[in-house]
């Protein structure tokens, strides 16, 4: 469904070193992949999504989804950002209806279909109750549950996530995983994820790329053929899951060592 070739980035500005975030990075995506991004830090995983979801050019290289160039952002694609940006002049419930009601201006979406919608979501993400909170009265977890609920409001068919649950405590986190997993199964959406955590790449995925050091290339793509659906608890203790991840930290290890050494 999304086709990349060649594609490179390099950042050039007057008066300082030019970076190359990524080179040649082929790459094809399923629909209803759930494809995960790891490796170090700087090495260009979040370049790449915003490469995917319109907002950057790539240097080189072309890049489709169902075979027509991606040229600029579109609805059938969102990204929850790593620094997740909420507006702060919205409540939460408006938050989450922002993009919907954009959509309902292009009569894509009726008001009582939002509304039913945002309560759903919010359900989802346990917010319920600060429906009518602003950004500034939440904790940094909260705020980031209401991104993700933002994201998946417009159901895109393509979910770009960059470093979702990041800041997130240990036990949220597990509890939004799961519940990412069972949206994922709900739906099928083709989600192109990024994270530093080996055990969260691997619970998720069917696929995970492994990003060499910079300038970000494909070092290693591992299936993930655990059988779903997966339950974490029962999977920690899952011979293949402990292989699959002592494997990926011996590979990521070394191109973290890379990207230290050349810092
Ligand atoms: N807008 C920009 N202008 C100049 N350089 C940039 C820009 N965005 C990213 N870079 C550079 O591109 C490289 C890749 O950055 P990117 O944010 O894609 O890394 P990342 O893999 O997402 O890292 P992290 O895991 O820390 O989030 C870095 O060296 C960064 O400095
Ligand atoms: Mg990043």
């Amino acid at each position: 469904m999304i086709e990349l070739r060649n594609i490179s980035k390099i950042f050039a500005e007057k008066g300082k070193p030019s970076v190359t975030a990524l080179r040649d990075v082929s790459l094809r995506v399923e629909k209803g992949e759930f494809l995960t991004l790891i490796g170090p830090s700087g090495c260009g995983k979040s370049t790449l999504l915003y490469i995917l979801a319109g907002l950057e050019k790539a240097t080189a290289g072309d890049l489709t989804l169902h075979d027509r160039a991606i040229a600029g952002p579109g609805p059938d694609r969102t990204i929850v950002f790593q620094d997740f940006v909420l507006y702060p002049w919205l409540t939460v419930r408006k938050n989450v209806a922002f993009g919907m009601k954009l959509g309902a201006s292009r009569g894509k979406h009726r008001p009582p279909e939002i509304e039913a919608r945002v309560q759903q979501l919010l359900k989802v993400v346990g917010l319920s109750r600060f429906e009518n909170h602003y950004p500034y009265e939440l904790s940094g977890g909260m705020k980031q549950r209401v991104a993700i609920a933002r994201a998946l409001a417009l159901d895109p068919e393509v979910l770009l996530m960059d470093e979702p649950f990041g800041a997130l405590d240990a036990q949220t986190r597990r509890i939004m995983q799961e519940e990412l997993l069972r949206i994922w199964e709900a739906t099928r959406k083709t989600i192109i994820f990024v994270t530093h955590s080996i055990e969260e790449a691997v619970f998720l995925s069917n696929r995970v790329l492994i990003i060499t050091a910079r300038p970000g290339q494909i070092k290693q793509q591992v299936r993930i053929d655990l059988p779903r659906p997966r339950d974490f608890d029962a999977l920690r203790n899952d011979a293949r899951f402990i292989t699959h991840c002592g494997d990926m930290w011996a590979s990521i290890k070394e191109e973290v060592q890379k990207s230290i050494e050349t810092e």
